[in-house]
């Protein structure tokens, strides 16, 4: 489908949500961005999701921000249950106008939800020459390092910077070995998932997306993984005021309440220290890219540098969509 046609059809189902213009059109760009850069698993497969949120007064379709400022470079906003995408796009917007101002802009946000991806927000900053890192939890996902149960979210942490070439380094990563939304998109397709990223509920490895969810999925690089998702939980969930150790509620399966997700966003101007930065980050790439490399690796990327290359190409192709997802949207049309 045409890119603009499949925004106008997002566009009006979240109007018809209750979302107003502004908001409307702030989701819409955000879930064609994911499926843009590939990432199915953020985009149109959550829509009804969102939509069936807000039907339950889960998500709240117009929510009046509180804002309090701290100092010249810290907001705190409690985002009254709004959909993730606004809370986020309002937190990073103000985050860059500290950090213009002042240096840097740290702002915490409680009471939002799910956001998609935490790169499409940090590149709003590597946009505007500034380094930014942000962090937000999820529902319970990981088993903190020695436990049984699950936990911690798959607490995504992403960093940006100017690269010195058009591509942006952006790094972006959930702390869980595959994404739990892939695992979502694999039972959704009645696919396999790769055998050693999650347990079933009884802790034995299993490839069946379905079990997978039932159980738990594993940390990147062990206790590692676990400490960082429990860094990125404290930042994101206890800092902000907003839930944390296991309570941000599950989007698809958790209707008890709002999630409560919390994020956290922390802009820098790349000249708080020194003035020539933006050469030797490029100096700092080089030197990495330059390294001899490994049989079968014709490349060294950096992190976002294959997902800029992947915008670009797909930026002019029309969208592809499944017609389960077909289906879904024409329902959220006219339901
Ligand atoms: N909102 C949420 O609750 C939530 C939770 C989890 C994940 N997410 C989002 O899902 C998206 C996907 O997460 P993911 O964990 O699947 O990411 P991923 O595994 O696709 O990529 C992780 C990082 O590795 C880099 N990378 C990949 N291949 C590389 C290579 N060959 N060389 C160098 N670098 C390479 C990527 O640029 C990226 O920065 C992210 O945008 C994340 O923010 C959101």
């Amino acid at each position: 489908m045409k890119k603009n046609e499949l925004k106008k059809i997002i566009f009006k189902i979240f109007k018809k949500h209750k979302l107003v213009h502004k908001h409307s059109n702030i989701c819409a760009d955000a879930i064609i961005n994911a499926e843009i850069v590939g990432a199915h698993s953020h985009g149109l497969s959550r829509l009804k999701m969102y939509c069936d949120r807000i039907k339950k007064n889960l998500i709240n379709p117009k929510p009046k921000f509180k804002i309090k400022k701290y100092s010249n470079s810290i907001l705190h906003l409690d985002a009254n249950d709004s959909i993730g995408f606004v809370a986020a796009d309002f937190a990073i917007k103000q985050a860059i106008k500290l950090a213009k101002r002042t240096g840097i802009g740290i702002v915490g946000v409680k009471n939002s939800g799910h956001y998609g991806l935490s790169g499409y927000y940090i590149e709003q900053a590597v946009k505007k020459n500034l380094l930014a890192l942000c962090f937000t939890n999820a529902p319970p996902a990981i088993a903190p390092y020695g436990a049984k149960k699950s936990l911690f979210g798959t607490n995504p942490i992403s960093f940006g910077t100017p690269s010195g070439s058009t591509a942006p380094f952006i790094f972006d990563s959930s702390m869980s070995k595959i994404n739990r939304g892939k695992i979502r998109v694999a039972a959704k397709m009645n696919k396999k998932i790769p055998f050693d990223v999650a347990l079933d509920k009884n802790g034995n490895i299993t490839s069946d997306p379905k079990k997978a969810l039932e159980g738990v999925q594993l940390p990147i690089a062990d206790f590692r993984g676990s400490g960082l998702a429990w860094m990125v939980d404290i930042l994101s969930g206890v800092l902000t005021g907003s839930a944390h150790s296991g309570k941000v509620k599950d989007p698809f399966d958790d209707f008890t309440g709002p999630q409560n997700v919390g994020h956290f966003f922390l802009v820098l101007k790349h000249n708080i220290f020194i003035n020539n930065y933006l050469n030797r980050i490029k100096e700092n790439i080089k030197n990495v890219k330059k390294l001899p490399k490994i049989k079968g690796v014709q490349e060294i990327f950096y992190p976002g540098q294959r997902k800029f290359k992947k915008y670009k190409i797909n930026l002019n192709k029309d969208i592809l969509i499944s017609n389960k997802i077909k289906n879904e949207l024409f329902e959220l049309l006219n339901d």
